[in-house]
């Protein structure tokens, strides 16, 4: 075992060092040069083209890359899309919409209810792609159209590579939807094909800032509650972010919509609760930064995740974190490395069982 961990101290740190390899792998298997296809997949241009409306459905991780799949498709296409978690999905009375492509991803290929949902689609008469890690699994096998994450075996239960080549699948096949309908321009997709390409050695910068994420999980390995919250795509890396944190420190963290706060949770700000921003996007800066005000007023320890440039962040957060900039669209595949060596630095910290947390499993076969 120690030889698989090629000289990691876990899978999960050797997983999430594999992730700009594998992120770039998944994107060469269908970018050349400038042009994306599907032809490995079996979508076509004209298939994408009469497509009106797109589900996405799944579990766990794979469920938070359709939340940001979500808005990076609306973002770049006219596409209508619904994101749906697998286990509500498959007992909703659902009315499909005619011209609908279902897209199932799952890294196993055999989430009981992802395959579910899958097969009801099918009955139903909707065209499902699966984005899969494991070739040949069930939910490769059954649909209609196949896009293979190539991030190769993950042992740790608690996903990195996975997660990070899902994302990427997804933002080419938004990038593609888009051209094949027409929608965005030569210069807009030449520039989202250079900045996609910038991914892993981006992530491989962040990588070698790592000892200061572990300097932090130092000082919150012993914090009993976190609180995460972004806007649009830094709301769902805040799920990813607060989903990893549990499922291996077994710190009880819930992520919000930041908007959300007033709605309810920040009664249960408190001195020195510790809330995690993830502040990415643009166009939500201003509104994220005056929900961070409004929990450090009440006594909130306040983690900032921010790209480089905004140093104003610091006027603000106790412990800022910046990751290069690129393209808002595709900020979540730098955002969540972060917060995935944070995670696994708390779990180390506290002596855990990293790779195997409790009551979990890699793959959830049974309902
Ligand atoms: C389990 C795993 C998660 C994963 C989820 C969905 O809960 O621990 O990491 O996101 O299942 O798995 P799938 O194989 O369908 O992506």
């Amino acid at each position: 075992e120690a030889a698989e961990k090629s000289g990691y101290e876990h899978f999960m740190l050797k997983e999430i060092h594999e992730q700009p390899k594998v992120i770039k792998d998944t994107i060469n298997s269908v970018l050349t040069d400038e042009n994306i296809s599907f032809e490995s997949v079996g979508l076509s241009d004209e298939d994408m083209k009469n497509i009106q409306q797109v589900y996405i459905v799944a579990c766990g991780s794979a469920y938070h890359v359709g939340m940001v799949a979500q808005y990076v498709i609306e973002e770049l296409t006219s596409l209508s899309v619904r994101v749906e978690l697998a286990s509500e999905f498959r007992y909703r009375q659902m009315k499909l919409a005619k011209n609908s492509l279902a897209i199932i991803i799952s890294q196993s290929g055999e989430t009981a209810d992802s395959l579910a949902a899958l097969r009801l689609c099918k009955d139903k008469g909707v065209r499902t792609l699966g984005i899969v890690n494991v070739v040949g699994s069930s939910i490769a096998r059954e649909a209609d159209n196949v896009f293979y994450t190539l991030a190769g075996p993950e042992i740790s239960v608690a996903t990195t590579k996975a997660y990070s080549c899902q994302l990427v699948a997804a933002y080419l096949l938004a990038m593609q939807f888009a051209k094949a309908r027409g929608e965005i321009s030569d210069e807009r997709f030449a520039q989202l094909v250079e900045e996609i390409n910038t991914i892993p050695e981006k992530i491989e910068k962040i990588l070698e800032d790592k000892e200061r994420l572990q300097w932090f999980a130092s000082k919150v390995v012993n914090i009993k509650d976190a609180f995460f919250i972004g806007r649009g795509i830094d709301y769902a890396v805040g799920m990813e972010g607060s989903l990893k944190l549990k499922e291996i420190s077994y710190i009880h963290s819930e992520a919000y919509a930041a908007g959300e706060l007033k709605h309810g949770p920040i009664s249960l700000i408190e001195d020195g609760t510790v809330v995690f921003s993830v502040v990415t996007q643009s166009a939500l800066y201003e509104k994220t930064i005056s929900n961070m005000v409004e929990v450090k007023s009440r006594g909130a320890k306040l983690f900032g995740l921010t790209t480089y440039g905004n140093y104003a962040m610091e006027d603000v957060a106790d412990f800022t974190v910046y990751t290069p900039r690129i393209d808002n669209l595709f900020a979540a595949s730098l955002s969540v490395v972060p917060l995935q060596l944070l995670s696994y630095y708390v779990s180390v910290g506290k002596g855990y069982d990293v790779d195997k947390p409790r009551n979990l499993a890699k793959s959830v076969t049974v309902e």
